[in-house]
């Protein structure tokens, strides 16, 4: 798809054109870029999930100039923070509270490629960069967890980098050995904090540095659409600027509206008030629950009762995210002339909300039936039916094009009106 071409008209921009060529970069990849004309609300929170990652960064680095990693003062320095430091509570709400927003964001950005086939080809690439995008995002926000040292931040530390030490099923010690080496001693101790904070710091610009390939890996191809349907003509696509700006815009200040509430008034309301209880390595909790964004995985976890088996699913359930553009064997790209995938889908959608809600109890009683049912069916849904459904399914007869529905329609009427004004 060719476009308009940059042209420089003032003298500094042409000198800049000819050595660092960022204007004409900005006009063809933000202001000009081609964008399907169709897009619709669930394709605004890339730029959303774009707007939290700058605003974490920012928070962060403000937070990480008062708090002290070290595990006799780190409790503290977040009281202090909370207390004593200017607008401290602002800040570490808005990046506590920024956390939860990120994953909201991430789960419907993830549900929407899922349901317009957003992973397959050409966009394999922009997918599986998503998917470490995501497993980054989640090593982030454990590691952060971690940093206010409270009784859930500890245990859930232990936890979490106890489940290496399922290794030592397959060779004696490898598991323990590993263990001992993550946390830098025999305990999640001073060590284990000082490495966590560090490797906190520093995910974050991984992230950025993965965003930045996965818009690279989404220009070269161009956007996918509710349709699912190829860019045939110009006719298809608008240019982003003014268009979707605008829209993104809007929605950023709708997410932004959610955001300020939870900040401003339940900032707690998400968290676990355990956390505000210092780390006891002598005082285990009553129950160890990760933060809502994990839930699913500690479910799939739970349901296994063999160490190793479910250590095993709750990583291959997000590994197997991987597999997906291949996994889905049809070839029509979106949910909406897939009859049969879309009800596979919503019940996908409630499967993973039934993990969410089982990994929040105590695996006792109906969760541990919910639990085992909906981890079977979550696997099931990727290895079997998707494969299944792309030779069984019958897909409805896609459009001509993208701008056919949109402007055929229109350009009758707009013809239509056209004439009636000649007439009178
Ligand atoms: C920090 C996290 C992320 C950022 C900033 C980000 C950013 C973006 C942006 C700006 C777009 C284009 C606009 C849109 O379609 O919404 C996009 C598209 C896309 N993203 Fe992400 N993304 C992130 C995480 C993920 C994850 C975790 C996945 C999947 C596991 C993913 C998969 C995709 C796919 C498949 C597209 C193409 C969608 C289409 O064209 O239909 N992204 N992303």
């Amino acid at each position: 798809m060719e476009g308009p071409t940059y042209i420089p008209r003032s003298g500094f921009a042409r000198w800049m054109d000819r050595r660092l060529p960022v204007i004409r970069f900005a006009q063809e990849h933000v202001i000009w870029y081609p964008t399907p004309r169709n897009l619709n609300i669930w394709y605004v929170f890339g730029g959303i999930l774009a707007m939290i990652l700058t605003v974490q960064i920012l928070t962060g680095i403000v937070l990480a100039m008062h708090y002290t990693p070290d595990s006799t003062l780190a409790f503290d320095s977040v009281e202090h923070i909370m207390r004593d430091v200017n607008a401290g509570w602002l800040l570490r709400y808005l990046h506590s509270n920024g956390a939860s927003m990120f994953f909201i964001a991430v789960y419907l950005h993830i549900f929407r490629g899922l349901y317009y086939g957003s992973y397959k080809a050409p966009r394999e690439l922009i997918w599986i960069i998503g998917v470490l995008i995501y497993i980054v995002m989640m090593a982030t926000a454990f590691l952060g967890y971690t940093l206010p040292w409270g009784q859930m931040s500890f245990w859930g530390a232990t936890v979490i980098t106890n489940f290496f030490s399922a290794l030592d099923f397959i060779i004696p010690h490898l598991g323990t050995s590993i263990v001992t080496w993550l946390w830098g001693g025999f305990g999640v101790d001073n060590a284990t904090l000082h490495r966590f904070f560090s490797l906190h710091y520093l995910l974050p610009f991984v992230l950025a540095a993965l965003v930045a390939l996965h818009i690279w890996a989404l220009h070269v191809p161009g956007n996918n659409n509710p349709l699912g349907i190829d860019v045939k003509s110009p006719q298809d696509t608008v240019p982003f600027h003014p268009y979707y700006t605008v829209k993104d815009a809007f929605f950023l200040c709708c997410f932004l509206i959610l955001y300020a509430y939870l900040v401003f008034f339940a900032p707690d309301v998400l968290g676990d008030p355990i956390n505000y209880v210092p780390a006891n390595p002598i005082q285990t909790p009553e129950d160890i629950v990760p933060e809502w964004y994990f839930l699913p995985f500690y479910a799939i976890l739970r349901s296994i009762p063999n160490k190793l088996a479910g250590v095993i699913a709750m990583f291959s359930s997000i590994l197997i995210l991987l597999l997906l553009p291949w996994l889905d064997t049809s070839r029509v790209r979106s949910g909406r002339f897939r009859p049969a995938f879309k009800w596979f889908f919503l019940l996908f959608v409630i499967d993973a909300l039934a993990l969410g809600f089982v990994g929040a109890h105590p695996p006792e009683g109906w969760y541990i039936v919910v639990g085992r049912i909906a981890t079977f069916w979550y696997f099931f849904h990727f290895i079997i039916l998707l494969p299944l459904l792309g030779w069984f399914e019958r897909p409805l007869p896609l459009p001509a094009s993208i701008s056919e529905p949109v402007l055929g329609g229109g350009r009758a009427a707009a013809g239509a009106a056209a004439q009636s004004m000649e007439r009178h």
